[in-house]
């Protein structure tokens, strides 16, 4: 048992990491007024979050932050609703959506590089996230982020967001209702947002849905067809799932900037295709890439804990942990363990010999885009995503870490650098992208 609030406020994952190691791959802990169990054993994470998943559900708090923007959507839904959803979903986001926009993602990953100069000083986060977002605005709802429509809604999902992310969660959902600022400027924002895009839903059907942006889809997959609101739900639940596509470009280029050895092969790997990557089918061309972006994902997961609540007694390891309990397992407790990788702190693309396998697939050790049926519906579109930007920018540009500045994660809802990225462009062939 240990109580130590303080310490784990200030760093979470080492806080865990040190009862992992201490009391092995079930440990029971209380951290001020919060019991759980944290799982550190490949087996027993696969059991939970796949195997055993019907014993678990998310806990309370989380699907109360998430139905508050996604209402019943993926991200919010358990049981039958989910399994319902999923097999509607899973088809777009696993090869539709990933297939029709490859392109998309080399478009902006371009038009970004094309904008840096030799020499230049990068905050490269903030970069990678004003790209990427504007990026899955002409993805998920088909609109240009440079026209009005467009940037008004880049803005509205982003201020909803934020908004979100600035009220603190009730203890109960009772105290969820306390009538605060921040929460009326939420509900606001997101009373906004909801109508401007079931709207633009209702435009997608009255053009016959013929587009090919993420929310037509999701109207043209299901039989019955969602209603409107449930598409649009749907669609803001994969503009919640990115938000951490942005820090974890950083990464990559920070982990890249400290092996000139692991970006000299991206940059000869990049020149061999002679030009920039144009579709999905290119992707078999950079396999460096691919293992460079889940070898980013092992050293840096965004999602460096994951939550559940058992709802029956299960047994792992021979310890019962009783209904409604929390249980914890920790990407980046399992992805940084000697027990289950050779020089964990060490940046080994190489490690992934078959990057196209499914990230949950990779490795038992390797839980970035999580298990089972809650599994990432990114879990295509990412890992393509980071391999076709940072293929498209190592075809012209080498960036540097800026002498002196402080690299260091930040854990909470996500795993950030704390102090960003800032990098020094250094052009390639005159920052022109070699031919061959
Ligand atoms: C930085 C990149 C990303 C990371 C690290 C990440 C990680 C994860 C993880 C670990 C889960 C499972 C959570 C759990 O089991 O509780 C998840 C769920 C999800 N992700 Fe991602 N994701 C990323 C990007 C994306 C992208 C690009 C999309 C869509 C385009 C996306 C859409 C989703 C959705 C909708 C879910 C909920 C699935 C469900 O509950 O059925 N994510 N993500």
């Amino acid at each position: 048992m240990i109580g130590n609030g303080l310490r784990y406020r200030s760093d979470a994952p080492a806080m865990l990491t040190a009862i992992a190691r201490a009391y092995g791959d079930v440990a029971f802990a209380r951290i001020g007024p919060t019991s759980f169990y944290l799982l550190s054993n490949p087996d027993l994470a696969h059991d939970v979050l796949e195997r055993s998943e019907d014993h678990f559900e998310r806990i309370a708090g989380m699907r109360r932050v998430n139905e508050r923007i996604v209402h019943e959507a993926v991200f919010a839904s358990e049981g039958a609703a989910h399994a319902e959803q999923r097999r509607v979903l899973e088809p777009v986001m696993f090869h539709e959506a990933p297939r029709t926009h490859a392109g998309t993602v080399v478009r902006y990953a371009r038009r970004m590089a094309e904008s840096w100069r030799d020499g230049a000083e990068l905050e490269v986060v903030a970069e990678a996230e004003h790209t990427t977002r504007d990026m899955l605005v002409e993805v998920l709802f088909g609109l240009d982020p440079a026209e009005p429509d467009g940037r008004r809604l880049a803005d509205a999902v982003l201020a909803t967001n934020d908004a979100l992310n600035a009220i603190l969660l009730g203890a109960t959902p009772l105290g969820d209702r306390l009538p605060t600022r921040g929460r009326s400027r939420f509900r606001r924002r997101l009373a906004e947002l909801d109508v401007t895009l079931a709207d633009l839903a209702r435009r997608r059907i009255d053009e016959g849905l013929t587009g090919d942006d993420v929310l037509t889809m999701f109207l043209r997959a299901g039989d019955p067809a969602l209603s409107p609101e449930l598409a649009r739900d749907h669609a803001l639940s994969q503009f919640r799932g990115h938000l951490g596509a942005g820090a974890l470009l950083g990464w990559a280029w920070f982990l890249l900037s400290q092996q000139p050895g692991a970006a000299e092969r991206l940059e000869l790997e990049a020149d061999a295709l002679g030009r920039d990557p144009a579709a999905a089918d290119d992707l078999r061309a950079i396999p460096w890439a691919m293992a460079v972006a889940h070898e980013t994902l092992r050293l840096y997961p965004p999602a460096w804990l994951l939550a559940r609540r058992t709802t029956a007694d299960h047994r792992v390891d021979g310890t019962t942990i009783p209904a409604g309990s929390r249980v914890l397992i920790s990407p980046w407790i399992l992805h940084h363990y000697p027990r289950w990788w050779n020089d964990p702190e060490v940046f080994r693309p190489d490690r992934f010999e078959d990057p196209f396998r499914n990230a949950d697939r990779l490795a038992p050790g390797y839980l970035a885009l999580g298990l089972g049926s809650k599994r990432c519906l990114g879990i295509r579109f990412l890992p393509m995503e980071v391999a076709l930007v940072v293929a498209t920018v190592a075809r012209r540009w080498r960036l540097e870490l800026r002498p002196g500045h402080p690299v260091e994660p930040l854990a909470k809802a996500t795993l950030r650098p704390k102090h960003g990225i800032a990098m020094i462009v250094r052009a390639r062939n005159g920052g022109r992208p070699a031919t061959r």
